[in-house]
C-alpha cells in the first residue's frame, strides 16, 4: 500500500541517474516512489519498464516539467491531494546544452537546474513539512559548478561549451544554500551531490572516458532518500573521485 511506505519524488526520472534512482528505491521496498517525467511517453515507458521488473516497491508516473510553474504546481496539487504529503524529494532534472545560441544555451541550463530546484522546493516543501519521517531534499548538482575547482584549474578538462552548464550548476548550489537557511532548523536534511563523470544520456559516449556506470553514481542518492546519509547534509559532495568540493 502506498500511504504505508515513504514516499519520494524524482524528477527527471524517466532515464539516466533518475531512472537509477527509482529502481534502487523500488528495489529497497520501503517506498512508492513519485517519477517525475517531462515527457508523458517518456515516463510510461520507464513505467512499464520498471513495472515488469516486479521489485517489491510500488511507483506512479507523475507529469513534470520543472522550468513550467504551471507544471510544478499541478504536480504538488496531485500529491497533496493523493498521498498529502511528501518525505523526499530529489531535484534530479538537468541538461547539459539545449540547442541555440549562448545566451539561449544560458538561459535553458539556469531554467532546469536553477528556477526547477528553486520552484519544486517552493511548491514541494509544504508537503516536505507534513512528511512522517525527517523530510529530505537530495540536489544533484556537478563538481564543474564548483568555482574553487575551476580557479584552481581542476575542471575536468572541460572546454567552454560547457560555460552554461557551469554556471547553472554553480546557481543550483545557491539554491541548495537557500534550501540550507530556509528548512534546516524544521529539521530537513539537504543535500548537494555531484555525481562525477556517469553514464546517463547527458554527454555522448565517449565524451568523458572512464565514467562510472550509473548505478554507482546513482546510489548515493538513493542512501540520502533512505537516511543513510544524513551525516553529510549540507556538504557539496561527490564521491569516488572528490569527496567535498570547493564551493
Ligand atoms: N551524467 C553525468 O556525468 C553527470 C555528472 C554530474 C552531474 N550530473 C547531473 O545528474 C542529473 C541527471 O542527469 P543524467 O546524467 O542522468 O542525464 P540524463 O540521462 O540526460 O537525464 C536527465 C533527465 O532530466 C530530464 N529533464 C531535462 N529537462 C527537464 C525539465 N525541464 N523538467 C523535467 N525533467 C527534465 C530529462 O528528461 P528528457 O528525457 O525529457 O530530456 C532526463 O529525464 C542532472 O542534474 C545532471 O546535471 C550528471
Amino acid at each position: 500500500m502506498a500511504d504505508q511506505k515513504r514516499l519520494a519524488l524524482v524528477t527527471g526520472a524517466n532515464g539516466g541517474i533518475g531512472f537509477e534512482v527509482v529502481n534502487q528505491l523500488l528495489a529497497d521496498g520501503s517506498f512508492h516512489v513519485l517519477l517525475g517525467s517531462r515527457s508523458i511517453e517518456k515516463g510510461e515507458a520507464a513505467l512499464a519498464d520498471l513495472q515488469s521488473r516486479k521489485l517489491p516497491g510500488t511507483v506512479e508516473l507523475v507529469q513534470l516539467d520543472v522550468t513550467d510553474e504551471k507544471s510544478v504546481a499541478a504536480a504538488a496539487k496531485l500529491v497533496e491531494e493523493k498521498h498529502g504529503r511528501l518525505d523526499a524529494l530529489v531535484n534530479n532534472a538537468g541538461i547539459a546544452r539545449g540547442p541555440g545560441t549562448r545566451a539561449e544555451q544560458m538561459v535553458d541550463c539556469f531554467r532546469v537546474s536553477a528556477v526547477g530546484a528553486q520552484l519544486m522546493s517552493d511548491y514541494f516543501s509544504p508537503l516536505l513539512k507534513k512528511s512522517t519521517g525527517t523530510p529530505r531534499i537530495i540536489n544533484v548538482t556537478s563538481g564543474a559548478g564548483s568555482i574553487g575547482n575551476h580557479i584552481a584549474r581542476k575542471n575536468f578538462g572541460l572546454k567552454d561549451q560547457v560555460i552554461p552548464y557551469r554556471v547553472c550548476k554553480a546557481a543550483m548550489n545557491m539554491v541548495f544554500a537557500c534550501q540550507v537557511r530556509s528548512y534546516e532548523e524544521e529539521g530537513f536534511k539537504i543535500f548537494l551531490y555531484g555525481p562525477g563523470p556517469t553514464v546517463s544520456n547527458l554527454s555522448p559516449p565517449d565524451f568523458f572516458p572512464g565514467k562510472k556506470p550509473t548505478a554507482v553514481g546513482a546510489a548515493p542518492i538513493t542512501e540520502m532518500v533512505q537516511g543513510k546519509k544524513d551525516d553529510d547534509a549540507g556538504k557539496y559532495l561527490e564521491y569516488g573521485y572528490e569527496g567535498v568540493f570547493p564551493w
